[in-house]
Protein backbone atom coordinates (compact mmCIF):
# COMPACT_ATOMS: atom_id res chain seq x y z
CA UNK A 1 0.00 0.00 0.00
CA UNK A 2 1.44 3.15 -0.81
CA UNK A 3 3.14 5.88 1.31
CA UNK A 4 -0.02 7.97 2.67
CA UNK A 5 1.58 11.96 1.71
CA UNK A 6 1.63 10.24 -1.60
CA UNK A 7 -2.01 9.75 -1.48
CA UNK A 8 -2.57 13.00 -0.04
CA UNK A 9 -0.61 14.73 -2.70
CA UNK A 10 1.35 18.00 -2.54
CA UNK A 11 2.64 19.22 1.05
CA UNK A 12 2.07 22.95 1.17
CA UNK A 13 3.91 24.93 3.56
CA UNK A 14 2.48 25.12 7.17
CA UNK A 15 1.08 28.92 8.08
CA UNK A 16 3.29 31.17 9.83
CA UNK A 17 2.03 32.54 13.36
CA UNK A 18 0.40 35.43 14.21
CA UNK A 19 0.97 37.40 16.84
CA UNK A 20 -2.76 38.07 17.80
CA UNK A 21 -6.64 36.79 16.41
CA UNK A 22 -8.48 39.63 15.59
CA UNK A 23 -12.48 38.92 14.87
CA UNK A 24 -13.01 38.99 10.85
CA UNK A 25 -15.78 39.61 8.91
CA UNK A 26 -16.03 36.14 7.43
CA UNK A 27 -19.37 37.10 5.03
CA UNK A 28 -17.24 39.34 3.19
CA UNK A 29 -15.06 36.32 1.91
CA UNK A 30 -17.89 34.50 0.85
CA UNK A 31 -19.30 37.41 -1.00
CA UNK A 32 -15.91 37.37 -3.08
CA UNK A 33 -16.08 33.36 -3.61
CA UNK A 34 -19.73 34.23 -5.03
CA UNK A 35 -18.50 37.02 -7.35
CA UNK A 36 -15.46 34.57 -8.41
CA UNK A 37 -12.65 35.82 -6.71
CA UNK A 38 -10.03 33.47 -4.73
CA UNK A 39 -8.83 33.84 -1.59
CA UNK A 40 -5.53 32.55 -0.45
CA UNK A 41 -5.90 29.40 1.58
CA UNK A 42 -4.18 31.46 4.53
CA UNK A 43 -6.97 34.18 4.81
CA UNK A 44 -9.92 31.50 4.36
CA UNK A 45 -8.57 29.28 6.86
CA UNK A 46 -8.82 31.77 9.73
CA UNK A 47 -12.33 30.97 10.08
CA UNK A 48 -10.67 27.63 11.82
CA UNK A 49 -9.67 27.25 14.88
CA UNK A 50 -5.47 27.59 15.00
CA UNK A 51 -5.30 23.47 15.78
CA UNK A 52 -7.00 22.34 12.93
CA UNK A 53 -5.93 25.29 10.75
CA UNK A 54 -2.27 23.60 10.94
CA UNK A 55 -3.78 20.50 9.31
CA UNK A 56 -4.82 22.64 6.32
CA UNK A 57 -1.65 22.32 3.84
CA UNK A 58 -1.60 18.45 3.95
CA UNK A 59 -5.65 17.59 4.56
CA UNK A 60 -8.20 20.47 3.81
CA UNK A 61 -8.36 21.17 -0.03
CA UNK A 62 -7.23 24.60 -0.93
CA UNK A 63 -9.40 27.19 -2.14
CA UNK A 64 -8.44 27.26 -5.51
CA UNK A 65 -9.43 23.34 -6.03
CA UNK A 66 -12.54 23.10 -4.27
CA UNK A 67 -13.65 25.94 -6.30
CA UNK A 68 -12.48 24.28 -9.78
CA UNK A 69 -14.24 21.22 -8.30
CA UNK A 70 -17.53 22.64 -7.13
CA UNK A 71 -17.60 24.46 -10.59
CA UNK A 72 -16.87 20.25 -12.43
CA UNK A 73 -19.79 18.83 -10.11
CA UNK A 74 -22.33 21.81 -10.44
CA UNK A 75 -23.35 20.55 -14.26
CA UNK A 76 -27.40 21.48 -13.38
CA UNK A 77 -28.37 24.54 -11.11
CA UNK A 78 -28.57 23.42 -7.50
CA UNK A 79 -26.85 19.92 -7.78
CA UNK A 80 -27.08 17.75 -4.61
CA UNK A 81 -23.12 17.19 -3.89
CA UNK A 82 -21.63 14.92 -1.28
CA UNK A 83 -17.99 15.55 0.43
CA UNK A 84 -17.04 11.96 1.78
CA UNK A 85 -15.16 12.60 4.68
CA UNK A 86 -15.60 16.20 5.06
CA UNK A 87 -13.62 17.16 7.61
CA UNK A 88 -13.65 20.71 9.33
CA UNK A 89 -15.87 21.82 6.38
CA UNK A 90 -13.00 23.38 3.71
CA UNK A 91 -14.34 22.01 0.63
CA UNK A 92 -17.95 22.07 1.44
CA UNK A 93 -17.63 25.70 2.71
CA UNK A 94 -16.16 26.64 -0.25
CA UNK A 95 -18.23 24.82 -2.71
CA UNK A 96 -21.28 26.48 -1.17
CA UNK A 97 -20.11 29.93 -1.30
CA UNK A 98 -18.47 30.17 -5.37
CA UNK A 99 -21.34 27.74 -6.59
CA UNK A 100 -25.11 26.98 -6.71
CA UNK A 101 -24.73 23.82 -5.43
CA UNK A 102 -26.81 22.29 -2.24
CA UNK A 103 -23.89 20.75 -0.25
CA UNK A 104 -23.87 18.22 2.46
CA UNK A 105 -20.47 16.68 4.42
CA UNK A 106 -20.20 13.40 5.98
CA UNK A 107 -17.70 13.46 8.73
CA UNK A 108 -17.29 10.99 11.57
CA UNK A 109 -15.37 13.02 14.15
CA UNK A 110 -18.11 14.94 15.82
CA UNK A 111 -15.78 18.20 16.90
CA UNK A 112 -14.63 18.43 13.56
CA UNK A 113 -18.68 18.70 12.30
CA UNK A 114 -18.94 21.19 15.14
CA UNK A 115 -16.25 23.52 13.88
CA UNK A 116 -17.57 23.13 10.13
CA UNK A 117 -21.26 24.49 11.38
CA UNK A 118 -19.43 26.93 13.03
CA UNK A 119 -17.56 28.07 10.29
CA UNK A 120 -20.59 27.97 7.73
CA UNK A 121 -22.93 30.42 10.10
CA UNK A 122 -19.75 33.12 10.31
CA UNK A 123 -19.23 32.42 6.46
CA UNK A 124 -23.46 33.07 5.99
CA UNK A 125 -23.38 29.80 4.14
CA UNK A 126 -26.07 26.86 3.97
CA UNK A 127 -24.65 23.52 4.56
CA UNK A 128 -25.90 20.29 5.81
CA UNK A 129 -23.27 18.89 7.66
CA UNK A 130 -23.78 15.34 9.62
CA UNK A 131 -21.76 13.27 11.64
CA UNK A 132 -21.38 9.79 10.43
CA UNK A 133 -19.91 7.75 8.04
CA UNK A 134 -20.76 6.73 4.18
CA UNK A 135 -22.91 3.84 5.43
CA UNK A 136 -25.57 6.68 6.95
CA UNK A 137 -26.23 7.70 3.26
CA UNK A 138 -28.38 7.31 0.24
CA UNK A 139 -26.25 7.53 -2.80
CA UNK A 140 -29.53 8.26 -5.06
CA UNK A 141 -29.74 11.33 -2.71
CA UNK A 142 -26.62 13.37 -4.65
CA UNK A 143 -25.51 14.36 -8.03
CA UNK A 144 -22.57 14.26 -7.54
CA UNK A 145 -20.10 13.19 -4.95
CA UNK A 146 -16.51 14.59 -3.70
CA UNK A 147 -13.21 12.42 -2.78
CA UNK A 148 -10.26 14.26 -1.07
CA UNK A 149 -8.46 10.91 -0.03
CA UNK A 150 -10.51 10.58 2.77
CA UNK A 151 -9.21 7.03 4.14
CA UNK A 152 -5.54 7.48 3.67
CA UNK A 153 -5.03 9.21 7.31
CA UNK A 154 -5.96 5.00 8.10
CA UNK A 155 -2.11 4.27 7.04
CA UNK A 156 -0.26 7.07 8.26
CA UNK A 157 2.24 6.77 11.30
CA UNK A 158 0.09 7.69 14.53
CA UNK A 159 1.67 11.16 15.04
CA UNK A 160 0.37 12.02 11.43
CA UNK A 161 -2.92 11.64 12.51
CA UNK A 162 -5.30 14.83 12.80
CA UNK A 163 -6.02 13.40 16.63
CA UNK A 164 -7.06 10.41 18.17
CA UNK A 165 -10.58 10.11 18.70
CA UNK A 166 -11.18 7.70 16.01
CA UNK A 167 -9.68 4.28 15.13
CA UNK A 168 -7.15 4.57 12.44
CA UNK A 169 -4.99 1.31 10.65
CA UNK A 170 -4.93 -0.41 7.57
CA UNK A 171 -7.55 -2.87 8.01
CA UNK A 172 -10.22 -0.17 8.57
CA UNK A 173 -8.92 2.11 4.82
CA UNK A 174 -9.76 -1.12 3.05
CA UNK A 175 -12.73 -1.69 4.97
CA UNK A 176 -13.52 2.01 4.38
CA UNK A 177 -12.40 1.89 0.57
CA UNK A 178 -14.60 -1.22 -0.17
CA UNK A 179 -17.62 0.29 1.74
CA UNK A 180 -17.14 3.45 -1.14
CA UNK A 181 -17.01 1.49 -4.09
CA UNK A 182 -20.06 -0.33 -3.56
CA UNK A 183 -21.54 3.09 -2.48
CA UNK A 184 -20.58 4.62 -6.08
CA UNK A 185 -21.25 1.32 -8.10
CA UNK A 186 -25.13 1.84 -6.40
CA UNK A 187 -25.28 5.06 -7.55
CA UNK A 188 -27.42 5.97 -10.11
CA UNK A 189 -26.70 6.66 -13.70
CA UNK A 190 -25.12 10.22 -14.79
CA UNK A 191 -23.86 10.54 -10.98
CA UNK A 192 -20.54 12.36 -11.07
CA UNK A 193 -17.73 11.91 -8.92
CA UNK A 194 -14.65 13.97 -8.82
CA UNK A 195 -11.77 13.01 -7.07
CA UNK A 196 -8.50 14.84 -6.09
CA UNK A 197 -5.65 13.24 -4.96
CA UNK A 198 -7.89 9.56 -5.63
CA UNK A 199 -9.38 7.74 -2.86
CA UNK A 200 -7.65 4.72 -2.45
CA UNK A 201 -9.99 2.33 -4.61
CA UNK A 202 -10.50 1.59 -8.11
CA UNK A 203 -14.27 3.08 -9.76
CA UNK A 204 -16.66 0.26 -10.55
CA UNK A 205 -16.88 -0.25 -13.92
CA UNK A 206 -19.64 1.85 -15.41
CA UNK A 207 -17.69 5.19 -14.36
CA UNK A 208 -16.05 6.69 -17.38
CA UNK A 209 -13.27 8.99 -16.90
CA UNK A 210 -14.34 12.50 -18.60
CA UNK A 211 -11.46 14.60 -17.79
CA UNK A 212 -8.63 14.71 -15.70
CA UNK A 213 -6.26 17.98 -14.76
CA UNK A 214 -3.57 19.41 -12.77
CA UNK A 215 -4.48 21.69 -10.27
CA UNK A 216 -2.24 21.80 -7.18
CA UNK A 217 -3.12 18.01 -7.44
CA UNK A 218 -4.88 15.69 -10.05
CA UNK A 219 -8.45 16.04 -10.28
CA UNK A 220 -10.41 13.44 -12.20
CA UNK A 221 -14.18 13.77 -13.42
CA UNK A 222 -15.91 10.58 -13.53
CA UNK A 223 -19.46 10.17 -14.70
CA UNK A 224 -21.45 6.82 -14.23
CA UNK A 225 -22.86 5.51 -17.39
CA UNK A 226 -25.57 3.31 -18.64
CA UNK A 227 -23.81 1.98 -21.63
CA UNK A 228 -19.94 3.15 -22.39
CA UNK A 229 -17.43 1.73 -25.12
CA UNK A 230 -15.03 -0.05 -23.02
CA UNK A 231 -12.01 2.12 -24.57
CA UNK A 232 -13.89 5.19 -22.51
CA UNK A 233 -12.98 3.46 -19.15
CA UNK A 234 -10.00 3.25 -17.32
C1 LIG B 1 -8.26 14.45 3.72
S1 LIG B 1 -9.51 15.02 4.88
C2 LIG B 1 -10.54 15.90 3.71
C3 LIG B 1 -11.44 16.92 4.34
C4 LIG B 1 -12.39 17.65 3.40
N1 LIG B 1 -13.00 16.75 2.46
C5 LIG B 1 -11.66 18.73 2.65
O1 LIG B 1 -11.26 18.45 1.52
O2 LIG B 1 -11.49 19.84 3.15
C6 LIG B 1 -10.41 13.49 5.17
C7 LIG B 1 -11.48 13.55 6.24
O3 LIG B 1 -12.23 12.34 6.15
C8 LIG B 1 -12.63 11.94 7.44
N2 LIG B 1 -12.91 10.50 7.39
C9 LIG B 1 -12.03 9.49 7.22
N3 LIG B 1 -12.65 8.29 7.21
C10 LIG B 1 -13.98 8.54 7.38
C11 LIG B 1 -15.14 7.73 7.45
N4 LIG B 1 -15.07 6.39 7.34
N5 LIG B 1 -16.34 8.31 7.64
C12 LIG B 1 -16.42 9.67 7.76
N6 LIG B 1 -15.37 10.51 7.69
C13 LIG B 1 -14.15 9.95 7.50
C14 LIG B 1 -11.43 12.31 8.30
O4 LIG B 1 -11.80 12.44 9.67
C15 LIG B 1 -10.98 13.63 7.68
O5 LIG B 1 -11.60 14.70 8.32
Amino acid sequence: VSRPAALLGPRRGPPSPRRRETPRDFSAIAERLRRGVLIFDRRFDEIFPVAVRRASCVHWTPVEVAVRVSHLLTVVPSARILDIGSGVGKFCLVAAAASTARVTGIEHRTHFVDIARDAATKLGVDVDFRRGSIEDLDPAAFDGIYLFNPFAENLASPEDHLDKTVELNETRFHSDVETTERFLASAPYGTRVVTYCGFGGQMPGAYVLERRERCAGIIEVWVKRSSAPSSARR
